[in-house]
């Protein structure tokens, strides 16, 4: 993606957030974020499961649907979920170009360090390829948990290693998550694709963040690498209370938000939505 090679040869962070459905994608793209990802991570945060294996490439297509029709200026790319390229390059290139033409993504990002042949596969069909390295959560189990990876030299070099390889495959940009900031720097002084990081430190080329994280939509969850922006559980389900709250108790709906027979001029969601009875 030669927009993300110019953030970086300009010194300009690149900003990155994860998307699921077309309400928060739109609000993200007119926030002015540079990337949209439709994240394996719905299988967390959309789906309610404790880590990312469930995840189809069919709910991958789902979600990347709902947000591809509401991004319009952000670069948009989704994930390859878990088996959907580790069996052979072809199948990834069959995986990869279900992403692109029946979800409508412009780039793809696939997870491991030893998959150059696969990524060379798929860039060979002009699909742009994210890679992503580190705490790569689709391998949770060999982790045994969600942990920092690359802690002692030998694993440190080897992530290098892959970093560069993965470059020289032909992927344009690598996400790092997880890992020493020391070494999320080198990695990404050492490369010339952006490096987007995620619990990666600040020498990253960019960072990314899951949307409900961001917002403090689940507030059981504050991992250190997580910065909330809002604390929006609490707005949320205060909203919620009060709803219901409003209907046992006969105030809601009121006068203004009922219809007495006027004369049907405009469409009930003219001046907002566009859901519920037209008449
Ligand atoms: O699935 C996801 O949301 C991700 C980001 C956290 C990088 O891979």
């Amino acid at each position: 993606m030669p927009l993300l090679g110019r953030f970086k040869r300009q010194g300009q962070p690149i900003a990155m957030v994860t998307a699921y459905d077309a309400t928060f994608a739109r609000l993200v793209d007119e926030a002015g974020v540079d990337v949209v990802l439709v994240g394996d991570s719905l299988g967390m945060v959309m789906q309610g499961h404790p880590h990312t294996l469930e995840v189809t490439l069919d709910h991958m297509i789902y979600h990347a649907r709902c947000v591809r029709r509401a991004v319009q200026r952000a670069h948009l790319v989704v994930d390859m979920p878990f088996m959907s390229y580790q069996v052979s390059p072809e199948q990834a290139l069959v995986s990869a170009g279900r992403l692109i033409q029946e979800g409508g993504a412009e780039a793809v990002k696939l997870e491991g360090g030893a998959r150059a042949e696969t990524v060379r596969r798929i860039v060979s069909a002009g699909i742009p390829v994210m890679c992503h390295i580190g705490l790569t959560p689709q391998s949770v189990h060999e982790f045994g948990g969600f942990r920092v990876q690359a802690r002692d030299e030998d694993t440190a070099e080897k992530l290098r290693q892959d970093a560069l390889a993965l470059q020289e495959a032909g992927a344009y940009s690598l996400v790092l998550e997880g890992i020493p900031a020391a070494l999320a720097r080198q990695v990404s002084e050492s490369l010339v694709i952006p490096t987007i990081g995620i619990g990666a430190g600040v020498g990253c080329d960019g960072q990314v963040l899951v949307m409900q994280d961001l917002l403090g939509l689940n507030d059981q969850f504050r991992p250190r690498f997580v910065k909330r922006y809002a604390e929006l559980a609490e707005v949320v389900r205060g909203a919620f209370a009060e709803f219901a709250r409003d209907i046992r108790e006969r105030r809601f709906p009121a006068d203004e938000h009922s219809f007495f027979g006027e004369p049907a001029t405009r469409a009930i969601g003219e001046s907002g939505g566009g859901y519920g009875p037209s008449t």
